[in-house]
């Protein structure tokens, strides 16, 4: 069998998307390992499940840093120390760099809870609802320079219920994030997806 390829999850918060990945790279034949979970944030609860599991874990705030570049720098030295051959964005709430987004292009992807182009940035559960969409979902895509503006690599969805609020329409949205996620990482480790621009 081929090499499993190394994957780094970039996390700052919960971390359920990170988990979900941990849990299908577990399986013998997927084709990639989570071999360490990174956060900008020290306090992101995502830092201790992946411990929990005997994933090393690393943190760095920007905060500590003069320049964005210099975090970037620091958190690229991380990511070549573990091997990685991707990164998967999950929930990692900094804006990334060109520099830093042109070095991993094709190798870094993130997951975007709305159907991309639709609804780019933060606030996307509240923002479909107030519009009155009938169906949402979420997207995993390529990352690029641009936020949330990548090629997409799998999409879900589900329907806006009539009574939804941003936290009912989040959960169901999640429950998909967390099938997706895992499969669209599997077509790029495996060589099924390339990034072509
Ligand atoms: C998810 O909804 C993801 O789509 C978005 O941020 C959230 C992260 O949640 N980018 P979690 O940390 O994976 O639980």
């Amino acid at each position: 069998m081929t090499r499993k390829k190394r994957v780094a999850v970039l996390i700052s918060g919960r971390g359920s998307n990170m988990t979900a990945l941990i849990k299908a790279a577990k399986a013998a034949d997927y084709p990639a390992e989570i071999v360490g979970v990174f956060s900008n944030r020290a306090a992101a609860a995502g830092l201790g499940t992946a411990s929990a599991d005997g994933i090393q874990t690393a943190s760095l705030a920007q905060s500590s840093f003069d320049s964005r570049l210099d975090f970037e720098n620091a958190l690229t030295k991380i990511l070549e120390n573990w091997a990685v051959d991707f990164i998967c964005l999950a929930g990692f709430m900094r804006i990334l760099t060109p520099q830093f987004t042109e070095r991993w292009l094709g190798r870094a992807i993130n997951i975007h809870p709305s159907l991309l182009p639709a609804y780019k940035g933060l606030d996307t559960h509240a923002r479909a609802i107030a519009d009155g969409v009938s169906e949402a979902g979420c997207t995993v895509h390529f990352v690029t320079p641009g936020l949330d503006e990548g090629p997409a690599i799998a999409q879900a969805r589900v329907p806006v219920r009539p009574d939804d609020t941003a936290e009912s329409l989040a959960a169901r949205i999640l429950i998909e994030e967390h099938k997706l996620y895992p499969k669209a990482l599997e077509m790029l480790a495996s060589g099924q997806i390339t990034y072509n621009g």
